[in-house]
């Protein structure tokens, strides 16, 4: 039978994973292998991967230094909790400060998945300041726990009953290619930044904790405006303006066609 295969996992998949577990389309591709930019299904049919794995595969699929690294430490040493000092953490560490906009003095902190990276810095957030306030961004994605979802400004993706955490505001994204206020820059004034300070004049105490957003890397758009030549602009992390790619700062707006709903049945175990 054709495709039998593909059908047998996604029958599986039904059956065994939460339903909050979205897939693009209803009936997801069933991969099996991946080589650089392509992907084969288990029926062997190649694709070329336009997304990169949600942007996490950025060095291709399979990647054979990767592979190797891997495979290598695997057969050294595998887990013994940070209670330990080892020597790949720190190397890690010696590459990822050296990358700007990090300070020299910045340090490394290795988590498990971005939900666990904006949880923690927003603690580290709290614990700095010592204050509670956060101002993050509409149509961000944050992750799955209690905080990440409620600082989630996508409504596809929360549950319909969710234990929210308190004092989180959300502002207009300062986004010029998909404006939440349909103008278009000069002309707007910066509706957005009135936005966000009659925000927090408004609705805040005034001591905010932290801004949850992507430090962007694009230029102005006056800076742009004046540039003889056009920019094509990435957002941290992100893909191409306008993909709807995920990234892990929290503050990267999905705006694009929207992605799968994470609770799609409004309960996880509906
Ligand atoms: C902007 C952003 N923040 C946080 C997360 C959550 O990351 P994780 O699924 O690794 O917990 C994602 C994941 O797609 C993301 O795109």
């Amino acid at each position: 039978m054709e495709n039998a295969r593909s059908a047998e996992i996604r029958r599986k998949q039904r059956e065994l994973l939460f339903p909050n577990v979205g897939t693009y389309y209803q009936e997801p591709l069933a991969l099996e292998s991946g080589k650089g930019m392509f992907l084969k299904d288990v029926e062997g049919k190649e694709y070329l991967d336009f997304y990169g794995g949600i942007l996490t595969v950025s060095v291709g699929h399979c990647n054979p230094r990767v592979t190797e690294a891997v495979i290598a430490q695997q057969k050294k040493l595998v887990h013994v909790s940070t209670l330990y000092a080892t020597l790949p953490q720190l190397e890690l560490a010696e590459k990822v400060v050296q990358i700007r906009p990090m300070q020299e003095t910045a340090k490394a902190f290795f988590t498990n998945s971005g939900t666990e990276a904006n949880e923690t810095a927003v603690a580290l957030a709290k614990e700095a300041t010592g204050r509670q306030e956060l101002v993050v961004l509409r149509h961000n994605y944050a992750g799955r726990s209690t905080l990440a979802l409620s600082m989630m400004g996508n409504k596809n993706y929360r549950p319909k009953t969710q234990s929210e955490v308190p004092s989180i505001r959300f502002a207009h994204a300062p986004y010029c290619y998909r404006c939440d206020f349909g103008l278009k820059y000069p002309d707007c004034g910066v509706a957005c930044a009135k936005d966000l300070k009659s925000l927090i004049e408004t609705t805040t105490d005034g001591e905010i904790g932290a801004f949850m957003a992507a430090r962007s890397r694009c230029p102005s758009p006056a800076t742009t405006a004046a540039s003889s030549s056009p920019t094509r602009c990435r957002r941290p992390g992100a893909g191409p303006v306008g993909s709807g790619g995920a990234s892990s700062s929290t503050g990267s707006s999905r705006t694009s066609s929207p992605a799968p709903r994470a609770w799609p049945t409004g309960s996880p175990s509906a």
